[in-house]
């Protein structure tokens, strides 16, 4: 059920793997521990701040066993049903240690392992020690958020209103309009990838706004280096016409909170408005993942964080408040922009055309490749959907199981069991922050390795590290 090329190990120097497990780990877990420590001395209840020194302990103790190259250890019961597959598959996987393991597994076990111990907590067992970080990096986009709030609004009040009547409009140019504001909101949720917590372990407020916003979008055009868009719009205006009146589902598997959510809400909005679908269903993680994902309860804080926008932008962060500055005023027009977005994904959320629904095998360890095996439910839901959206990098790497493809193999081939035939259509919108890259024509690979930090001659595909490149990969399984 899982392709066979070689994976992604930690153990390989060549790979962003070696690193991961060496360095950013380690400083993910350290603001872990940072979190729950300061957590522990604001709470008033003893118990409370008992059992939160016990899970800092706890979290240290990881972070121990992984800076030394301990074995990982089976995962504790917490009542959960994933428990036992994930420690079948590290029997299986011969109880590897940290510096010597399949990247994939490993990575997912830490946040399942961190998961376990504030689930067997009495006081603890709602607690997101990232649920912080995610909602500060959001206030920090403030002029993006701000830039797209009036871009969708303006665009929903014209989708929304009544076509002039005395323009002579045809048919082949409103095709043309459409497919390109269909690349532009696919593009706005795409770049909103690259802004994920688990990567940018020490973003600026600066760094994070030069990765936002309209101007950075278009600079960036020229990095996403495969764009199947065209075929995925064409199919969705095609289920259009074909079924005007019928329901037209379109999923999206989530990934990162705050910014990243705010636009994929911007995309939902815009093919609901569009009639490009009739429901969007939105698929969050059960737990804290890979630092920002998205969880239930993240998605209603942004909600309420639009909703009382004033609140969250004017309200001293504990940074702000420590530096003694006074975050600037949001204006009465800038209050507006939000409450009328607010509105618009409220009712649409009401109207039950935005749905959230979660799965626990998204926070399975394997590639998506065991889909139709592992979740079979799952699987016969998203094959009614017109369209499957995948969201940034670690969707990406299971959906090809991350192992080393050679980067020009056909996505269609790299998806395995949800390739042509599976009755599903997948587009991934990602932004490259992993090794694994498929779909590029000959010689692009070799191109990017010789750009400045692109990994030369060192074996190292860094080029597709840091974000900067992105691919969008389109698989027709329903195709006849
Ligand atoms: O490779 C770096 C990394 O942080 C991995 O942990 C993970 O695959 C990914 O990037 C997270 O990014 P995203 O939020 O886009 O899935
Ligand atoms: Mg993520």
């Amino acid at each position: 059920y899982d392709p066979q090329a070689p994976p992604c190990l930690t153990s390989d120097p060549l790979s962003f793997a070696w690193t991961s497990a060496r360095e950013r780990w380690p400083v993910i877990l350290t603001g872990a521990i940072d979190d729950i420590h300061k957590a522990t001395a604001r709470s008033q209840n003893p118990e409370e701040a008992a059992e939160g020194k016990k899970i800092t302990e706890a979290i240290a103790t990881l972070k121990y066993e992984l800076q030394h190259n301990r074995k990982l250890t089976p995962l504790p019961d917490d009542g959960q049903p994933d428990i036992k597959s994930y420690n079948e598959e590290l029997e299986k996987r011969s109880n590897p240690q940290w510096h010597g393991v399949n990247w994939l597994y490993s990575e997912c076990y830490l946040y399942r392992r961190l998961a376990t111990i504030f689930a067997n907590s009495t006081h603890w067992k709602q607690y997101d020690v990232f649920a912080k970080q995610k909602m500060s990096t959001f206030r920090s986009s403030r002029p993006a958020v701000l830039e797209l709030a009036a871009r969708y609004n303006e665009l929903v009040n014209q989708l929304d209103g009544k076509p002039d009547p005395t323009a002579e409009v045809s048919e082949a140019d409103k095709d043309a309009a459409e497919k390109l504001l269909f690349a532009e909101m696919c593009d706005i949720c795409l770049w909103g990838n690259a802004t994920d917590l688990s990567l940018l372990t020490n973003l600026t407020y600066d760094d994070i706004q030069k990765l936002q916003g309209s101007e950075a979008r278009k600079k960036n055009e020229k990095n996403i280096i495969t764009n199947d868009l065209d075929a995925a719009y064409t199919t969705l205006r095609d289920a259009r016409k074909n079924n005007p009146k019928g329901d037209r589902q379109i999923d999206i598997v989530l990934d990162n909170s705050g910014f990243e959510l705010y636009v994929d809400l911007i995309l939902a909005g815009y093919l609901l408005h569009a009639g490009l679908a009739t429901r969007v269903v939105l698929h969050p993680k059960n737990i804290p993942w890979f630092v920002s994902d998205v969880t239930p309860k993240d998605f209603g804080a942004l909600l309420n964080a639009l909703f009382d926008a004033k609140r969250l932008y004017e309200t001293p962060s504990e940074d702000e408040t420590a530096q003694g500055i006074t975050p600037n005023a949001l204006s009465d027009d800038q209050s507006i922009l939000l409450t009328e977005l607010f509105r618009d994904w409220a009712q649409l959320h009401a109207d039950g055309k935005i749905l959230l629904r979660s799965n626990i095998f998204w926070t399975a360890p394997g590639a998506y490749w065991r889909l139709p095996r592992v979740a079979p439910d799952l699987f016969a839901d998203l094959q009614q959907s017109e369209l499957v959206v995948f969201k940034g990098d670690l969707n990406y790497r299971k959906l090809v199981g991350d192992v080393l493809w050679d980067p020009t193999t056909p996505f269609a081939e790299a998806v395995g069991p949800l390739g042509p035939g599976s009755g599903m259509r997948t587009l991934a919108l990602r932004t490259c922050k992993a090794d694994v890259v498929v779909g590029l024509a000959k010689g692009k690979d070799e191109e990017l390795r010789q750009t400045e930090g692109g990994g030369g001659d060192s074996g190292q595909r860094k080029w597709a590290w840091s974000g900067k490149y992105a691919v969008v990969s389109f698989v027709d399984g329903k195709a006849k």
